[in-house]
């Protein structure tokens, strides 16, 4: 796997969010439609800021945007403190032009009984918006991406998952204690996210260097899903130094 190593998280993300306003703005010059795949945590954080600084102070525009983010809590009113709609409207969409109508995400109040249907029905809408153009990635401790926890194989779909203990571990500071998040989500597949004719994935600090060297220098395996995407075409790696300490020089 493709890795870059930057000096600090703020340097590499700026870095990513210039290469995709590039992208957006190639397509609006082409006349066409910019599709992106949109992780939340902490990664990607930075990486929004600097697309809301360059949409405020150097005229970018996206108009001709169109969003699917990767996962949500399941179940999760849109309103809560903890859902990834509330998060990313806080990071990007309230901040910047993009049309409400070109945004998704998935809908952590899908009953029961249509969550199927409802996850066929969102890979429709990226086939039918034309596949993902640039997919931001943020891994798990797990080795997840998306929420496709240990065992998720290559070929899996949009759906319902149980979240891994580490992962609720991980997210249990935003909930105010680990009995308060969500047991399950639903996420894009490995399968979903390999379609996507790039891909950026994001880690910062020590905590990730683990995961990080599984994921570019393991056997692929559906024990970290993550080494799935030695597999893709156009992948690029981007760390800060801590993420990218464990690897192999
Ligand atoms: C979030 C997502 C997850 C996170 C991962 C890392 O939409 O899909 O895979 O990217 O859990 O989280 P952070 O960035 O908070 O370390």
């Amino acid at each position: 796997l493709p890795v870059s190593i930057y000096a600090d998280s703020e340097e590499a993300s700026a870095s990513v969010a210039a290469q995709i306003a590039d992208l957006i703005r190639e397509r609006a010059a082409e006349g066409q439609p910019c599709v992106l795949g949109l992780a939340t945590g902490s990664s990607p954080t930075r990486v929004y800021e600097e697309l809301v600084r360059l949409h405020r102070e150097d005229g970018l525009s996206f108009q001709n945007v169109v969003s699917f983010n990767l996962d949500e809590y399941y179940p999760m009113a849109p309103g809560s403190l903890q859902s990834y709609v509330r998060f990313m409207r806080e990071y990007l969409f309230d901040h910047i032009d993009i049309r409400p109508e070109n945004v998704h995400i998935p809908d952590g109040t899908v009953p029961k009984e249509q969550i199927n249907e409802y996850c066929r029905r969102y890979e429709e809408q990226i086939k039918e918006a034309g596949g993902i153009d640039l997919q931001l990635l943020g891994i798990g401790r797990t080795g997840h991406i998306g929420f496709n926890e240990p065992g998720s194989g290559p070929a899996s779909r949009t759906r319902l998952i149980t979240l891994d203990h580490v992962t609720r571990t991980d997210a249990a500071s935003d909930f105010y204690g680990e009995e308060n998040v969500p047991r399950r989500a639903l996420t894009m597949g490995v399968g979903t996210i390999l379609e996507a004719r790039k891909i950026v994935l994001m880690a910062w600090g020590e905590g990730k260097a683990a995961v990080v060297k599984r994921m570019v220098e393991g056997e692929v395996t559906d024990s970290v899903p993550a080494t799935y995407l030695q597999s893709h075409p156009d992948v690029q790696v981007v760390l800060d130094e801590a993420a990218g300490a464990d690897l192999t020089p």
